[in-house]
């Protein structure tokens, strides 16, 4: 695995330390409110298990599964439901989505929408990377953890065709591995 990446972007440490900064916030941000964290599967799960446990009150957690992109590096621009979350958006909760990577942003709107129609007191997003020279949509995320130069990147629970999510890094993909 490690031969296939070209330059690690962000190493453990770093990521330690966007995802306790994030938690900080978020923490702060949703005092006295009823936070549902929801997690796009399956790219968000690493940065879930650690995102959730740097926030310091009470929350649930809910998972969603779409996909957009086949085996490629590209969107297809077609989202779609694989798993929708298991309970109700009840009247009053605060639902953070927290994904891995805010790409082209179609994936994001697309569950922006879907999620907003079922009246949620407020909704939020929550992603760990971003690439603002990549976006179509008209999506911004609220809370951050790094922007990233357009390149494809793996590990932390990226994925390219669902190899390298358990690396602990960080990394640029090399791009013969994709563009054989
Ligand atoms: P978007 O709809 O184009 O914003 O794409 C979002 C989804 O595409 C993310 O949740 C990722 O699963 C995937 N994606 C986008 N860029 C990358 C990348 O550089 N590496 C791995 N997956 C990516
Ligand atoms: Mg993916």
């Amino acid at each position: 695995m490690l031969n296939d990446i070209e330059k690690v972007l962000l190493s453990e440490d770093e990521l330690k330390k966007i995802v306790e900064d994030l938690g900080a916030k978020i923490t702060e941000d949703y005092k006295g409110k009823k936070l549902v964290v929801v997690s796009v599967l399956k790219g968000s799960v690493v940065f879930m298990a650690d995102l959730m446990r740097a926030i310091k009150i009470p929350c649930s957690i809910d998972f969603m599964a779409v996909s957009s992109y086949g085996s490629g590096t590209k969107t297809s621009g077609v989202v779609k439901i694989i798993k929708d979350l298991d309970s109700e958006v009840v009247c009053g909760s605060d639902l953070l989505i927290v994904e891995d990577i805010l790409d082209s942003g179609v994936t994001l709107e697309y569950l922006m929408k879907v999620l907003s129609a079922r009246n949620p007191n407020s909704i939020r997003i929550c992603t760990l990377l971003d690439k603002p020279e990549r976006r179509r949509a008209n999506i911004k995320a609220d809370y951050s953890g790094a922007q990233i130069p357009d390149a494809f990147v793996v590990g932390y629970g990226l994925d390219y065709d669902e190899k390298y999510r358990n690396l602990p890094f960080v990394g640029i993909l090399k791009p013969e591995v994709y563009e054989k």
